[in-house]
């Protein structure tokens, strides 16, 4: 249903929606109809542009072997049977739990059909009427599950994940007071960097609080780290606990397949009691329509992928991104991009030419995530470029020559 016609003025009006509002309706990189993809390639009306706004990092959306696995899913199961879960589970599901638990090498392992839900409805379940501490750049998804968990009684604290000693005195001063969970991201989806996990993971133990990790992006890139990894992304792409060396113990993971593994579902790595928990108390499990079968014959046949050539991927996607980063660096550009992922965030030197260096990209044919304010405050608006396994080095080639005269321009920030 459409908000009734009366009220739209004044929700366009409000000062925290009007700047994106703004940029909804006036940047060709927002809000876009786009008429044909071929890979990283894309068309709107006649002008092609290439994507860097796709976080399909390993190309899975358009690898055959995974694209073959649709159809005789679909012909077994429906398009979609509209099972809630509690009343009926596809065989996929429990197949797909199992073999990600064996991946993760979580104690157990539970499906639902995004992140956003799993925020939304979970949180508030792990919280109860005790605490909530929310990291202050936490994904808003996240922010807005410890928004529903104060609505339903706990209260809600902003940390800093670079400050552990601070929380450690928050989780102390809220002792014996009902339980205390600290919610977080892996990998940011906006600077590409993730927090010193063993250390706020350790200061989560001590004091008995939960640590919940969003890690939506770093699962299937980021994996555990050997002496015969591929590179630096490490193996497997097991996500941010195996990646630091974590173990499962007093962390709850959240991931997501809308990224890497380009299908809709999502999932928790988790303690089977609170699983089986969760299944009747977290509304998406009781009452949200399935991911399609489509998603779940995808995350199946990616799951194999990646088994058999998920690291030759990540080492090829290392390597674009490298030719991005490197040459961030020597045009002496500011980027928070610090940990080699292939999320490469780049701010102007004046946040006013956001417009015209837009317009100038698409210009050239490069589409990007435009980071503006509020998305991001104001001394970080600018752009992102996400590198996937499917952009060729014809593609880089591109990026970085418009981001050499993006930079001769002075539209660019430059490192202090
Ligand atoms: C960190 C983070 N969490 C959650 C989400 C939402 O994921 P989903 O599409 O599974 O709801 C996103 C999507 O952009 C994200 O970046």
């Amino acid at each position: 249903m459409h908000a009734p016609a009366a009220e739209l003025p004044a929700v366009l009006s409000d000062p925290r929606w009007r700047d994106l509002e703004r940029l909804r309706r006036t940047s060709p990189m927002s809000d876009a109809v786009l008429d044909e993809v071929r890979g990283r390639h894309i068309r709107s009306g006649d002008h092609w542009l290439i994507d860097f706004a796709s976080c399909n990092y390993l190309g899975f959306d358009w690898d055959p072997e995974i694209i073959a696995a649709i159809e005789p899913a679909v012909r077994r199961w429906g398009t979609h049977p509209s099972w809630s879960r509690l009343i009926g589970n596809p065989r996929l599901y429990p197949e797909i739990e199992e073999r990600l638990t064996a991946l993760l090498g979580a104690p157990d392992t539970l499906l639902l059909p995004t992140a956003t839900l799993i925020h939304a409805s979970v949180i508030p379940v792990l919280a109860d009427e005790g605490h909530v501490f929310v990291e202050a750049r936490a994904h808003k998804t996240v922010y807005d599950g410890c928004v529903a968990a104060r609505a339903r009684g706990a209260t809600l604290t902003r940390f800093r994940a670079d400050r552990p000693d601070e929380l450690d005195s928050l989780l102390g001063a809220a002792d014996g007071t009902g339980p205390r969970l600290v919610c977080l991201d892996g990998v940011d989806s906006m600077t590409g960097n993730s927090p010193d996990l063993p250390l706020l993971a350790r200061v989560c133990r001590e004091r008995g609080a939960t640590l919940y990790v969003d890690d939506t992006h770093g699962f299937g890139v980021i994996g555990e780290r050997s002496q015969s990894e591929p590179c630096p992304y490490g193996s497997r792409g097991n996500s941010v606990v195996r990646h630091t060396g974590e173990s499962y113990d007093g962390i709850v993971l959240v991931g997501g397949f809308s990224k890497a593994y380009s299908s809709l579902l999502a999932f928790l790595a988790l303690p089977t009691p609170l699983k089986d928990r969760l299944k009747v108390a977290a509304g998406p499990y009781l009452y949200s329509g399935p991911s399609p079968t489509a998603s779940l014959a995808t995350v199946l046949a990616g799951l194999d992928v990646n088994e058999r050539r998920g690291d030759e991927i990540r080492a090829d996607l290392y390597r674009k991104t490298l030719r991005v980063v490197e040459h961030v660096h020597a045009l002496g550009l500011d980027t928070p991009c610090e940990q080699g992922f292939p999320i490469v965030e780049l701010p102007l030197a004046d946040d006013g030419d956001l417009d015209e260096v837009v317009r100038l990209l698409w210009d050239r044919g490069i589409y990007v995530t435009v980071a503006a304010y509020p998305l991001v405050p104001r001394d970080r608006v600018g752009f992102r470029a996400q590198i996937t396994a499917l952009n060729s080095d014809e593609d880089i080639d591109r990026l970085d020559d418009t981001l050499t005269l993006l930079a001769e321009r002075g539209a660019l920030r430059l490192k202090r």
